[in-house]
């Protein structure tokens, strides 16, 4: 992966490289503590590293804010750091540059995409919105930004319910992308939405015929999911919720064990916040860790010493995108804090 072990010379080289590997393949110092080197860094450049909850451990503990795509979201908003380094997928990373125009935005690995967001390409999204001329626009916060600059507003895992149900009772509504997320908010608001027809390769593959299995071996276990899961895993589940809320039901329930239907990159935190928990990974419809979500898995210590490094690769959107996205994603957040979901 790292196979080119010379410095680069100049930013010419930089770029080269990230446009042929998407990340730059420079085989940090030898010996060198990658921990204690990510820590310099991001102080001496007043950078901030941001990661999800489906990182790999060792990233979600030396990253200054680990959160769900909202929170992630709010904390990019405000954050006074000149460079933000964005441990997740491009999405996240899109988002915060978004919100951050003036600020340099790195994301480790530019490969690192998201399948719901690869279902809905801008232009065939443009299409299915043109077959709808009244119709407001809901986006999951998993979409390009150019498909944010076709929506009304932006929701994530955690706010989608609420918002969709404030919404003016006279909108009619599309959903994009993710088709079991659409169906679940459908359920919770009692909104009649026209979907989109995506999901995520990760959560639609778990399977309840395995997690019933499961459910005989561990039967005081609850099932806790994701809402981008299958309708047939939703209908059985205890919890529902976005990454955050999973792991904050974890800590604050009084049961013991857990059947846990998300990317495992999550159980970290748990056991982190509540090591007296049991938790069991849900798992996948094949003998497979396709319940591992590949794009998340691009990121490494590497990737992220060598991005603050060499301040690449480098978010970029063109001034128009970011105008148009903008407005969207910050009506999400105003909403979400008039909700109470997010603190102000
Ligand atoms: P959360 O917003 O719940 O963290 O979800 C992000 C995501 O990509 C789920 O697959
Ligand atoms: Fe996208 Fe699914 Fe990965 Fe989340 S888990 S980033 S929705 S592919």
């Amino acid at each position: 992966m790292f196979h080119i072990s010379t410095a680069p010379l100049n930013r010419e080289q930089i770029q080269k490289w990230v446009e042929e590997y998407g990340y730059v393949p420079v085989e940090p110092p030898l010996g060198i503590d990658l921990f204690a080197e990510i820590e310099r860094v991001k102080k001496e450049k007043n950078a901030i590293l941001l990661a999800h909850y489906y990182q790999d451990a060792d990233i979600q503990d030396i990253a200054d804010f680990v959160g769900d795509s909202l929170e992630l979201s709010q904390k990019a908003a405000q954050t006074q750091a000149d460079i933000i380094v964005f441990a997740g997928v491009h999405f996240m990373a899109e988002t915060a540059k978004i919100l951050n125009p003036t600020k340099k935005v790195l994301i480790p690995d530019l490969n690192a995409g998201c399948s719901l967001s690869d279902s809905c390409p801008p232009e065939r999204f443009a299409q299915f919105k043109a077959q709808y001329p009244e119709y407001k626009v809901v986006s999951y916060i998993n979409t390009s930004a150019a498909v944010k600059a076709m929506s009304d507003i932006i929701v994530t895992s955690s706010n989608a319910a609420a918002i969709v149900q404030a919404l003016p009772a006279d909108w009619k509504l599309i959903f994009a992308p993710d088709k079991n997320l659409g169906a679940y908010v459908m359920h919770k608001s009692g909104r009649e939405m026209v979907l989109w027809d995506g999901v995520c390769m990760v959560h639609t593959i778990f399977s309840y015929q395995k997690i019933r299995q499961l459910r005989e071996k561990y039967p005081d276990a609850l099932l806790i999911a994701h809402p981008e899961c299958e309708p047939s895993v939703l209908e059985h589940a205890d919890f529902i919720g976005s990454t955050s809320a999973l792991l904050n039901y974890v800590v604050q329930s009084p049961a013991k064990q857990f059947i846990v239907a998300t990317e495992p990159g999550i159980l970290h935190q748990m056991r982190k916040r509540a090591p007296d928990k049991d938790l069991v990974a849900a798992p996948s419809e094949y003998s497979c860790s396709c319940n591992t979500c590949p794009h998340m898995k691009l990121n490494t210590l590497e990737k992220i010493y060598n991005a603050l490094i060499y301040e690449a690769p480098e978010v970029t959107l063109d001034e128009q995108t970011i105008e148009l996205a903008r407005r969207p994603i910050e009506r999400m957040l105003e909403m979400s804090r008039a909700l109470g979901i997010l603190k102000k």
